[in-house]
């Protein structure tokens, strides 16, 4: 749906993005990931056809968004990290002057408005003025602007920026339910636990250049983190635990953590039922066995701190 190939953009001797190449697929929820400065604006800024990048190619369903921008403008939603300020318009002003826009016959734009205000949940506000609005409201209210000309594909620049817990969540169920209605959604944030169940995919990029791309099980494969597993005995069987766990083959290290035992296997397709077994057959009791999950905050600081190459 979205193909990037060899992206560069730079601003005088700067490169704010360096051939970066992309793949995002139909359907998919893909998360682009990336602190300040990174380039993502620039990327979804040439993608929506607003900045023209120095070399390279995208295309969004099959369609050349440097050639064929008007189409592309068709087949995108784009909302930006900060919305314009429209302060007397009313909510439903503001939506039909966009329906205007997109030239969305006169007859129809009442209902098409009515449909966006009831999914972005605003219809209560209507007839408020846009700048008596609430943050999160306003943001729900950019993703309703995008969603008038029924774009196939969504481009959210920090749609959940300055927004409080609730109103994450909110925004996250409403992207679910996007995705439930056939859209591509392409969405940024640094905020990257708050992708990581959401998204099918995510792509990370530092200083322009992308540093991973593939899905939070792939990030896990990468760190090797699949491969660790915490396991519980009774403190005075730890030392025998340990004793036992070491002499598999399959085992890479046990290190005790304080009243417990980590393990890193040798690959991460071991199976757990392995140190279960190994520890009651040797007459343990086995408390507890918890696989180490990672957040996508530690996957990111490991992969940005060149840990991984
Ligand atoms: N119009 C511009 N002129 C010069 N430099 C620019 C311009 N726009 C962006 N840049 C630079 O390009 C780089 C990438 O910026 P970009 O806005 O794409 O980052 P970002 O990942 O969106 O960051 P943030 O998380 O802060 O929104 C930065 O170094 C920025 O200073
Ligand atoms: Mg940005």
């Amino acid at each position: 749906m979205i193909e990037i190939t060899g992206l560069t953009k730079r601003y005088g001797s700067l490169t704010a993005l360096s051939e970066l190449n992309l793949h995002i697929s139909p359907g998919e929820i893909f998360g682009f990931i990336g602190p300040n400065g990174a380039g993502k604006t620039t990327t979804m800024r040439i993608l929506a056809t607003l900045l023209e990048p120095t070399a390279g190619k995208a295309s969004i369903n099959g369609v050349d968004v440097m050639r064929q921008g008007k189409q592309v403008r068709r087949l995108v939603g784009y909302m930006p990290d900060f919305m314009g300020v429209y302060d007397d318009l009313k909510v439903y002003e503001y939506l039909e002057f966009f329906a205007a826009a997109f030239n969305i016959d006169r007859a129809k734009r009442k209902g098409i408005v009515e449909g966006v205000l009831e999914l972005t949940d605003l219809t209560e506000k209507k007839a408020a003025t846009v700048d008596s609005l609430s943050r999160g409201m306003q943001q729900r209210l950019g993703l309703a602007r995008v969603l008038i000309h029924d774009p196939k594909v969504l481009i959210l620049d920090e749609p959940a920026s300055g927004l409080d817990p609730r109103a994450r969540i909110e925004m996250r169920m409403l992207l679910r339910e996007l995705k439930t209605m056939g859209k591509t959604i392409m969405i940024s944030s640094h905020i990257l636990s708050e992708l990581e169940e959401m998204c099918d995919n995510v792509g990370i990029i530092e200083q322009g250049h992308l540093i991973f791309s593939g899905t939070m099980q792939d990030i896990h494969a990468k760190l090797g983190l699949g491969c660790k597993l915490r396991v519980y005995v009774p403190p005075e069987q730890t030392g025998r635990a340990r004793e036992l766990l070491a002499s598999l083959p399959q085992v890479h290290q046990v290190d005790a953590v304080n009243e417990h035992l980590l393990v890193t296997m040798q690959n991460p397709d071991s199976p757990n039922g392995l140190l279960a077994r190994t520890l009651v057959q040797g007459g343990l009791d086995l408390l507890q066995l918890v696989p180490e999950q990672i957040k996508l905050d530690e996957a990111f600081l490991q992969l940005t701190k060149g840990l991984v190459q």
